[in-house]
């Protein structure tokens, strides 16, 4: 990849009509583009002919713009302005020096290869170009717009978006395939990785970070799949979430007081239900004067307090070599004499040491998991300390599990696309063998509107957390008609 990082002159024939470029980035480059029909100059031509000002052909009047010859013209036009530009000298200069210079040569490419163009046409090509160019290419315009959470990208011709927690399709594409893994590959090069057969799969994140995973071929057997979950700007605080009825004020406080009590709590959801965002939310409850440490594959989450320590984890190189797992860093963690740990996903062996922590002094640490209800929650954990491979019996797993999780916050995507807390659950203990739940709060779907709106209600379901009892201890009352099922919430 002639990447961002890399200042290079590649002489290739259809090159050969371009002067010997200027020590800086763009001055003084004068080209003439030859447009597809006419005949190549030969490799031998002089230099002299290249600086040559290009024809000035008038732009065909009335010539509906073909969005494929437009997209062909810009790829290739970026393609000639990355071998020949100095890049890492480019991105030294002021940005609106770049885009006069870019708009100069655009401006004399267009003119040659006869794109009609006007005005505003010129100033969206020069900036699709310039993304092209220090950015994601078509994927920039998606990056900046706000309303858009999720890009989908199935192969280079088909690219979804969420907009409001619908997926819609648009019109974006890329050339061909190779344009979009070239793409790809300069995201992925910022984590020091790159994509091809024998490494089809990557997680990466973009500098704003927001999180991308990559699959592609032979993985992705249509092409490239690219998954960008958009790093929020807007953040949704918990009263935000009360705000856009994703639950109620009374179930907000209670969540607020069980996490201010250091309630060990495990936030369960199917994938983008809000578990992430739930999870920053209920963090800023936390005291301040706790020293609080977070492990995630890609930090996303935003904590608020003063002493935070973030980690990551580290995937192999290209050797297969140097990974750090999330276990890694839940063991390291307790090391670091943390008052909680904050687990962005939990998913497999890093379960049994989360709990672990849970247990030994860290009450109140979080984590979130994929489940689809707050039983399947500790199902999903017993499975995953059976995973491990450590030589437990199911009584003692469960029994670690009851004594570790008190709380499940559980979350999901209706089919209108909100999300909502659907069930807030307590774990009492284990009798017998079987751990013990209860139901406090619950989210009753009635209907679907005409137009798909989903209707219903929340609604406490009459049981009192036995949690209450420690929260009055800690000095904070919860008044005992939020649990009232005649209430409404
Ligand atoms: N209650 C809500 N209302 C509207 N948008 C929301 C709500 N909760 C979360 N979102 C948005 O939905 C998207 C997905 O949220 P989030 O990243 O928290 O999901 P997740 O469950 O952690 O997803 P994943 O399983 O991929 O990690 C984000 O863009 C977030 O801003
Ligand atoms: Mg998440």
């Amino acid at each position: 990849m002639a990447g961002r990082f890399t200042a290079r002159r590649v002489t290739t024939p259809d090159m050969a009509a371009i002067d010997e470029p200027p020590p800086s980035a763009l001055e003084g480059i004068a080209w003439t583009v030859f447009p597809d029909a006419s005949p190549e100059p030969p490799p031998s031509a002089p230099a002299a002919s290249a600086a040559a000002p290009a024809p000035a052909a008038p732009p065909p009047s009335g010539n509906p713009l073909l969005t494929e010859k437009l997209l062909d013209a810009k790829v290739r036009l970026h393609r000639r302005l990355i071998e020949e530009i100095n890049l890492s000298a480019l991105e030294k200069l002021p940005e609106d020096e770049i885009r006069r210079h870019v708009q100069q040569l655009v401006s004399q490419y267009v003119l040659v290869e006869r794109l009609a163009l006007n005005a505003q046409e010129l100033a969206e090509f020069v900036s699709e170009i310039l993304d092209e160019m220090t950015g994601l290419g078509p994927l920039e315009p998606l990056l900046k717009d706000p309303t858009i959470s999720d890009i989908l990208i199935n192969g280079h011709e088909c690219v979804y978006v969420e907009r409001g927690g619908v997926l819609e399709p648009l019109s974006v594409r890329f050339k061909d395939e190779q344009h979009l893994l070239r793409i790809i590959n300069k995201i992925v090069s910022a984590v020091g990785r790159r994509v091809d057969e024998s490494h089809p799969l990557c997680d990466a994140r973009l500098l704003d970070g927001s999180r991308v995973n990559v699959a592609v071929r032979p993985i992705g057997v249509d092409g490239p799949l690219v998954s960008i979950r958009k790093f929020s700007k807007k953040k949704l605080d918990l009263s935000k979430l009360v705000e856009v009825n994703a639950l109620r004020p009374q179930m907000a406080e209670v969540l607020a007081a069980a996490v201010r009590a250091r309630i060990s709590t495990i936030i369960s959801g199917g994938t983008g239900s809000g578990k992430t965002t739930m999870l920053n939310a209920l963090s800023a409850f936390i005291s301040e004067k706790e020293r609080l440490l977070t492990i995630e594959d890609a930090a996303e989450l935003q904590l608020q307090q003063p002493h935070v320590g973030r980690m990551e984890t580290r995937p192999p190189n290209i050797e297969g070599k140097g990974e750090i797992r999330q276990r890694d860093l839940v063991k390291n963690a307790l090391r670091m004499r943390p008052d909680r740990i904050i687990l962005g996903e939990c998913r497999g062996e890093e379960a049994f040491d989360m709990l672990q922590a849970m247990n030994t002094g860290h009450e109140g640490s979080m984590a979130t998991i994929h489940a689809n209800t707050p039983r399947d929650a500790i199902t999903r954990l017993e499975q995953m300390i059976g995973m491990a491979g450590l030589p437990m019996t199911v009584a003692s797993i469960r029994g670690q599990i009851a004594n570790a999780v008190q709380l499940v916050v559980q979350l999901s995507r209706q089919s209108d696309g909100k999300r909502k807390v659907t069930s807030i659950a307590e774990v009492t203990g284990l009798e017998g063998d079987i751990i013990q739940m209860q139901e406090i709060f619950k989210y009753v779907r009635t209907g679907t509107k005409p137009d798909g709106t989903v209707e219903g209600h929340f609604q406490a379901t009459g049981v009192r957390p036995r949690f209450l009892a420690h929260l009055v201890t800690q000095g904070i009352k919860i008044p005992g008609s939020y649990f009232d099922p005649s209430q409404p919430l």
